[in-house]
């Protein structure tokens, strides 16, 4: 298994120093673990084993917590990740047309990473901004009303 380097550190070294700086109480798993999640991507099998040596909690608890919420990711994530919004307002609105666009687009189905690791395709629920459905998000930027056509627009912009 090849070993993550980060700035020329590897990642038991980085889990180290968060725990270090962050203290080993259970409470600073979830930042932990989204600061590992910022720095690499993703939660390595050899990040969870390092966090569990170092904060003394089972392996098997942070990978169900690593797992569970959706900001977390145990698998390498592509340089942009999509999210859209499969729940029921967006899809009425139109969404379902828009999602099958973006597949084709990025040649990708729901939990995809593209070989190049430009793009990982994931869905969410409702983001609270039905109003605007169907809605996406680019990293952090979030767009409403989309339409079929805008998607290679949209997906240029971060070409
Ligand atoms: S259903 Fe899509 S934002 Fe609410």
């Amino acid at each position: 298994m090849s070993v993550l380097v980060k700035n020329g550190q590897n990642v038991r070294n980085i889990v180290r120093a968060l725990v270090e700086e962050k203290g080993r109480e259970k409470s600073e798993l979830i930042p932990i673990l989204q600061d590992i999640n910022g720095q690499f991507g993703y939660i390595s099998d050899e990040a969870i084993k390092e966090l569990s040596e170092r904060m003394n909690i089972p392996g098997s608890h942070i990978y169900s917590v690593a797992t569970f919420y959706r900001m977390l990711s145990t698998e390498p994530r592509g340089e942009h990740v999509i999210q859209f919004c499969e729940s029921a307002p967006c899809h009425v609105a139109g969404g379902r047309l828009v999602w099958e666009k973006l597949k084709q687009e990025l040649g990708l189905e729901k939990g995809e990473t593209s070989d190049d690791e430009k793009w990982t395709l994931l869905t969410t629920s409702c983001l609270g901004v039905c109003g605007v459905g169907p809605v996406m998000i680019v990293d952090n930027n979030i767009y409403g009303n989309v339409t079929p056509e805008q998607v290679p627009g949209i997906l240029s912009q971060y070409n």
